[in-house]
C-alpha cells in the first residue's frame, strides 16, 4: 500500500516526543507506528532527506534512526532502493511471562519466550491445510473434552519416542497451554498443598493460588529441588532443566520424590516446558516414565513452536483422568480444533521434529555466542533451554544492574521476582536468549558485555 509521504507526519500523527534526543524519539515513534500497524509491512519509507526535511532533522540524524531500526529488524534495507517496514515487525513485540515492563525495550533477554520471528509459517500452512481437508465433518463438531484423538494418537507415540514418556492416548489431556495444565491440577486439589521450587515462577504460584491451593517452598540447591517436602500433597518440578536455575534434578533426587510421592499416594507435577533443548547431550528423560502412576507429565509447544498457540498436554495417572476431564469441561468443553489438528500433522510428518532440531541448533549457537561473550562471568543452566543463570558478584546487586540495562534500553531478567519471599537471597540475573531475532542478538549481546564490564 502505497502511503502519501508528503503528508507523513499528518496522516501518521508521527510524533516526537520532546523529552528523549531528537534521534531516539524519531526512532521510537516508528517503532510505534510499525508496531501498532499504523505503518504496514512493505510501506516504502520516505528518503531520509525528505523525512528530515519534513521533520525539521538533521539527514544523519534520521539515517542514524533507519540504520537503527534496520538491525532490529522492523525496517529493511534494499540495496539501491528504498527503506521499507519489514513484513514480520509487527510480530515482533515479545509475549513475556516476566512482570510487565514500561515501554518496549532496544532489546530483550528476559526469558521467556522463544524466537517467534522462527514460527514455521509455510509448514504451519500446509498442515493446516492437509489436516482440514482430511478431517472428517465430525471434527467440527462439539468434541471430547480430552481433546483431538488424531493429535493424543500422535502425541502419545511422540512423547515415547522423544521424551521417555509413558502414554496412552486416553491418558492425554490437551490443554490450552502449561498454565491451564496447572490450574486445572490445582481446582482438583484445592484446599490442600502444592510446593513449587523456589526459585520458580511467581505466575504459577499465584495460578495454584487463585485455584484454592495453598502454597509451600521447595528449595533448588546445585542438585534440584530438595525433596521430601513436608506437609505438601504434591510438588511441581521442572526436573528436566529447573527453571530459572538451570540444573538438572540429580538421579538420587528423582528416585527420592518418586519415593516420596509412592509412600504417601502423593503426586508429582513434571513441567516439561523446555526438555527438547538440551545442548551437551541427549535430552533428559521424563521422570514420568519411572512413575506413571505417580506423575503428571506436562509438556507445552510455547517454546518448541509458539508461546501464541496455547497448546500444550498432560499424561495423567489413571485416578487423575475423570476428575481433570470434568475439570476442563466444565472450564471451556474443550481446546480449539483447528490448532490441535495441525499440530496432529505436523507431528505425524516429522515437520515437528526437523523444527526442534533445526532450533536446537540455533539456540545452541546463541548459548555459545552469550558464553563467549560474557568470559569470566559465573552462570549457570547453559546446558539446556533458553536462558541463563549469571550469578552476580558480591556487593553487585540485581537492582542496580537491572536500572543500567535500562538505561542502555535493555530489558533482562532477575531472580528477584523468582522467590517465594522477600529476604536476602542470592543476587543474580536470568537471561533469555530465545526472544531476539537473529538481526539483532549480537547487538543485544554487545549491549549486555559493556553493561555487565561497568560492574
Ligand atoms: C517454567 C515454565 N513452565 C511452563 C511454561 C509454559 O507455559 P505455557 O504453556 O502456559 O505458555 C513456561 C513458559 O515460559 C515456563 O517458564
Amino acid at each position: 500500500m502505497a502511503i502519501d509521504w508528503a503528508n507523513f507526519g499528518v496522516d501518521l500523527h508521527l510524533e516526537l516526543a520532546a523529552s528523549a534526543g531528537r534521534r531516539t524519539a524519531l526512532e521510537e515513534a516508528l517503532r510505534e507506528a510499525i508496531r501498532s500497524g499504523r505503518l504496514a509491512p512493505e510501506t516504502r519509507l520516505p528518503a531520509t532527506r525528505t523525512l528530515a526535511a519534513e521533520l525539521g532533522l538533521a539527514r544523519g540524524t534520521v539515517s542514524a534512526a533507519y540504520d537503527q531500526l534496520i538491525a532490529e529488524g522492523y525496517l529493511t534495507a534494499r540495496q539501491g532502493s528504498f527503506t521499507t517496514v519489514a513484513s514480520l515487525a509487527a510480530t515482533t513485540s515479545p509475549v513475556s511471562v516476566e512482570p510487565a515492563s514500561t515501554g518496549t525495550p532496544r532489546y530483550d533477554l528476559r526469558p521467556g519466550s522463544p524466537d517467534v520471528s522462527t514460527f514455521p509459517v509455510a509448514a504451519w500452512i500446509r498442515a493446516v491445510r492437509r489436516a482440514l481437508s482430511r478431517a472428517p465433518s465430525a471434527a467440527f463438531d462439539y468434541g471430547d473434552p480430552r481433546g483431538s484423538l488424531a493429535l493424543r494418537t500422535v502425541l502419545a507415540e511422540y512423547l515415547g519416542r522423544a521424551r521417555g514418556v509413558l502414554a496412552s492416548p486416553d491418558r492425554i489431556v490437551v490443554t490450552s497451554g502449561y498454565v491451564q495444565a496447572l490450574s486445572l491440577l490445582a481446582t482438583v486439589y484445592k484446599g490442600r498443598t502444592f510446593g513449587l521450587e523456589d526459585p520458580g515462577l511467581d505466575f504459577h504460584r499465584e495460578v495454584v493460588r487463585a485455584a484454592g491451593t495453598a502454597v509451600v517452598p521447595v528449595s533448588v540447591d546445585s542438585l534440584g529441588a530438595r525433596l521430601p517436602i513436608p506437609g505438601a500433597d504434591a510438588v511441581v518440578l521442572t526436573p528436566a532443566h529447573q527453571y530459572p536455575m538451570g540444573v538438572t534434578l540429580h538421579p538420587e533426587r528423582r528416585r527420592t520424590a518418586v519415593e516420596w510421592a509412592r509412600s504417601g499416594d502423593r503426586l508429582i507435577i513434571e513441567d516439561d516446558y523446555d526438555g527438547e533443548f538440551r545442548y551437551d547431550r541427549q535430552p533428559v528423560g521424563a521422570l514420568q516414565g519411572t512413575a506413571p502412576d505417580h506423575v503428571v507429565y506436562i509438556g507445552t509447544a510455547a517454546k518448541t513452536l509458539s508461546p501464541a498457540l496455547r497448546l500444550a498436554w498432560m499424561v495423567l495417572p489413571a485416578y487423575l483422568v475423570e476428575p481433570v476431564v470434568r475439570l476442563k469441561r466444565l472450564t471451556d468443553l474443550h481446546t480449539e480444533i483447528v490448532g490441535q489438528l495441525a499440530l496432529a500433522d505436523l507431528i505425524s510428518e516429522h515437520a515437528y521434529d526437523r523444527h526442534i532440531r533445526a532450533g536446537r541448533l540455533r539456540y545452541r549457537r546463541r548459548r555459545d555466542e552469550l558464553v563467549a561473550r560474557l568470559p569470566g562471568a559465573d552462570l549457570g543452566g547453559i546446558a539446556a533451554g533458553l536462558h541463563v543463570v549469571l550469578r552476580l558478584p558480591a556487593g553487585v546487586t540485581e537492582r542496580e544492574v537491572l536500572a543500567a540495562a535500562a538505561a542502555r534500553g535493555l530489558a533482562i531478567g532477575a531472580l528477584g521476582t523468582h522467590w517465594h519471599s522477600p529476604g536476602a537471597h542470592p543476587q543474580g540475573l536470568v537471561l533469555g536468549y530465545g526472544t531476539p531475532r537473529d538481526g539483532v542478538y549480537s547487538a543485544a549481546l554487545d549491549t549486555l558485555a559493556r553493561l555487565l564490564r561497568g560492574f
